[in-house]
């Protein structure tokens, strides 16, 4: 019999999860880290049977769950609930989830206010928050109030439109070692790890030697600790622009709607259901039933 660990309280690590200061052993002893981001209990069920180490739960879902062209549109209330359904299906995994734009902007009482939700009525083992610069105070008070945070810097999604796109960023001397120092005050400021997006691989590896926490990549290539890709795009489920990041390990989308096609077809043709699929009553009751009905419309 297989038994599901029991959900622990939240801010406690559950039984078999990985403790959060061992990730700093695992870049130590050189283990690679594997992150990958879900949005409901089903995938963080599959990315726990998978072994993964870190599920993110992104604010990418606003453009691959919800529909929307860019990150900047995620609420709380829509993170706060993928957040909760992640947490009941991931358990051995560390859940961190993603702080959506205007959530830890305006002060550090707001973003400590945003924060402590996703901990204590989501279950969220941490968060992450994009940005270097002025987001360095937010995750002091963050992790000064407890809370553990991933930083992300390099290609922040919510500040594309400032960035002037999705672009990779780094590439001149002056951004390269604006990067590494916002990299070494975010590491001062208490983060647990460090995602760095679209960054040119010889800066992240830069950083990566610098830093005593963990650095996760996402188009900064293979000498981060660790590496993270969207749920999307590793299966093949996004019809939007894919990155030349994205390493597409199945292509599924070709997949589901061939078993749709099959499933309207059979609907159509009568196929489905056949009468294992249906439920039986006995014979005297149906009797029953019948006579009733025929009664009653004789009588109406
Ligand atoms: O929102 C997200 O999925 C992310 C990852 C790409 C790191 O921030």
């Amino acid at each position: 019999m297989t038994t599901r660990p029991r959900k622990p309280a939240p801010n406690t690590p559950g039984p078999g999860k990985l403790p959060l200061p061992e990730l700093e052993d695992l870049k130590r002893r050189g283990e690679k880290i594997a992150m990958v981001t879900a949005y409901d209990a089903p995938s963080g069920r599959l990315a726990d049977a998978a072994g993964v180490d870190i599920v993110l739960v992104g604010d990418s879902a606003a453009m691959v769950v919800l529909g929307y062209d860019s990150t900047v549109p995620a609420t709380m209330d829509e993170m706060l609930m993928l957040t909760r359904a992640v947490t009941r299906g991931a358990h051995r995994p560390l859940v961190v989830a993603d702080m959506p734009f205007g959530s830890f902007q305006i002060s550090d009482e707001e973003a400590l206010a945003n924060a402590i939700r996703f901990v204590k009525d989501a279950g969220a083992d941490g968060v992450k928050l994009e940005g270097g610069g002025s987001s360095i105070s937010r995750v002091r008070a963050l992790v000064g109030a407890g809370v553990p945070v991933m930083g992300h810097i390099g290609l922040t999604p919510q500040s594309a439109t400032m960035l002037g796109g999705f672009k990779a960023q780094g590439r001149s001397a002056e951004k390269a070692r604006a990067l590494l120092a916002d990299a070494r005050e975010l590491e001062s400021a208490g983060c647990f790890a460090l995602v760095l997006e679209a960054v040119p691989a010889p800066v992240a590896k830069r950083i990566t030697s610098t830093l005593s926490i963990p650095t996760i990549g996402i188009g900064a290539g293979a000498d981060c600790d660790g590496q993270v890709l969207v749920w999307h795009d590793l299966l093949g489920l996004y019809d939007g622009h894919a990155p030349r990041f994205v390493k597409q390990y199945a292509n599924l989308a070709p997949e589901i709607i061939a078993a749709l096609r099959r499933y309207v077809d059979d609907v159509r043709s009568g196929a489905f259901p056949e009468t294992k699929h249906t439920y039986a009553m006995p014979d005297e009751e149906l009797a029953v039933f019948s006579e009733g009905v025929e009664h009653a419309h004789r009588d109406g």
